[in-house]
């Protein structure tokens, strides 16, 4: 598909330092490094298998930010689901954030912000009747980061995480 050109983003806001970040489409080469960041910074794992075939069905909304040295401090990864519709047998797609996560010391820089942005144009091209996701009851920072893009609590899943925490279901139409 067409422009696989890179995203830069500054910080104006940012006083220690002001290197730019650089938001990409994830290659096969940074699998191992994005497993490394969700191990990191979220309980939920996957096995490589998992990922990898996240790149190979969704690849043009499979991002990774960047610093500068090139090393990967963040991701995003969606998959398009086709799910009945209510009320009829037509099949519609969902655009499922999957995961996304930033390395601490990245985090409150709009880097998650740019990552949702620009997957979520590549998301839409599917012809997606809503964007979907679940999220812990307790990631406040997520649940804030979800709401600043017009997500809304859908419905509360139970138990939905193996230890026991509720999921928020939340939607988006885009
Ligand atoms: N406290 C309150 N609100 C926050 C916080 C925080 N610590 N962090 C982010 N937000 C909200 C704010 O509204 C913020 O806007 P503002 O800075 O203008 O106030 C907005 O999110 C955007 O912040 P970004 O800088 O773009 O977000 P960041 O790059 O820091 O990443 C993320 C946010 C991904 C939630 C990060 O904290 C993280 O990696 N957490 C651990 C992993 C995780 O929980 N991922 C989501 C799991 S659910 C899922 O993947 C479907
Ligand atoms: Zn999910």
């Amino acid at each position: 598909m067409g422009t696989d050109k890179e995203t830069r983003i500054n910080y104006s806001d940012n006083i220690s330092d002001n290197k730019p970040i650089i938001i990409r489409r994830c290659t096969l080469e940074d699998l191992e490094a994005v497993i490394d960041v969700n191990e990191r910074e979220l309980p939920e794992d996957y096995p490589y298998f998992f990922y990898k075939s996240i790149l190979d069905n969704y690849p043009e909304s499979f991002l990774v930010a960047c610093d500068d040295t090139g090393k990967v401090i963040g991701y995003i990864m969606w998959r398009v689901e086709k799910t009945p519709a209510i009320h009829s047998l037509k099949l519609i797609n969902k655009g499922h954030l999957v995961s996304i996560a930033v390395l601490k010391d990245f985090r409150r820089l709009g880097v998650a912000t740019a990552l949702l942005n620009n997957s979520m144009k590549s998301v839409k091209k599917h012809k997606i009747h809503e964007f979907v996701l679940e999220v812990r009851v307790s990631n406040y920072s997520a649940i804030n980061l979800y709401k600043k893009f017009n997500f809304t609590t859908n419905s509360i899943k139970d138990r939905y995480y193996r230890d026991g925490e509720n999921a928020y279901f939340m939607t988006l139409k885009p």
